[in-house]
């Protein structure tokens, strides 16, 4: 509960107490899964992006699927309009609510790998993540003893290019939403479907080469 309702709930309870006990007995005839999907889109009706973020987690929780969630947006539209609707969704996927996510990265078959020289393997640090590449070919390297990882340097959340300030130690985080992720694995702790995306590597006469696939 928001610290608002507490206060109210603390200051007027009879009232507040009143109010809770009428939507406890409206939604008492209804199964959890549409008490939930109703309780979303009260949020999204109010536009209230904390309640939305945590009534669809616990949406989610209780047995209901992402596309059930758009589902019932949309059967609202003659409610919440297309902007309230636009406006949920880009909020569940700014907080990477499961199931709100980016388009995965199509990969495109026309797009012939492309082998990448990125540096000497004794230039490269020992266990901390660094920033190599182009523009369109930005890759986050990381090097433990005599192997070498990498990763592109584009965030799974947006596509954002992850930038060179955001690297501390093994640790990357996304300038745009804070979104974090862990070398070498490439890992990300909302689940294993942000990680970042990998690159093969090859060393070669103490050189690292890089094989940047798709776009
Ligand atoms: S683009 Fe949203 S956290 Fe990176």
């Amino acid at each position: 509960m928001s610290r608002a309702l507490d206060y109210l709930l603390r200051e007027r309870p009879r009232a507040m107490g009143a109010y809770f006990e009428f939507l406890r007995d409206a939604g008492s005839r209804l199964d959890p899964r549409t008490r939930a999907l109703i309780s979303v889109i009260t949020k999204v009706s109010t536009q209230t992006e904390k309640g939305l973020v945590q009534y669809t987690r616990k949406a989610l929780a209780a047995g209901v699927s992402s596309e059930e969630i758009l589902d019932a947006l949309l059967a609202a539209f003659p409610a919440l309009g297309l902007s309230r609707i636009v406006w949920a969704v880009d909020v569940l996927m700014d907080h990477g609510v499961a199931g709100f996510g980016a388009a995965p990265a199509e990969e495109d078959d026309d797009v012939e790998a492309e082998l990448i020289d990125v540096a000497g393997l004794d230039e490269l640090p020992q266990g901390r993540a660094v920033k190599r590449g182009g523009p369109g070919r930005a890759m986050l390297l990381y090097r433990e003893g005599d192997e070498v990882r990498a990763f592109k340097a584009y965030c799974t959340h947006h596509g954002m290019e992850l930038m060179e300030r955001g690297i501390d130690g093994d640790t990357v985080t996304c300038h745009q939403h804070g979104w974090q992720f862990s070398l070498p694995a490439g890992s990300c702790p909302r689940g294993a479907q942000w990680a970042l995306v990998g690159l093969p590597v090859a060393i070669e006469n103490g050189r690292v080469r890089v094989t940047w696939q798709g776009r």
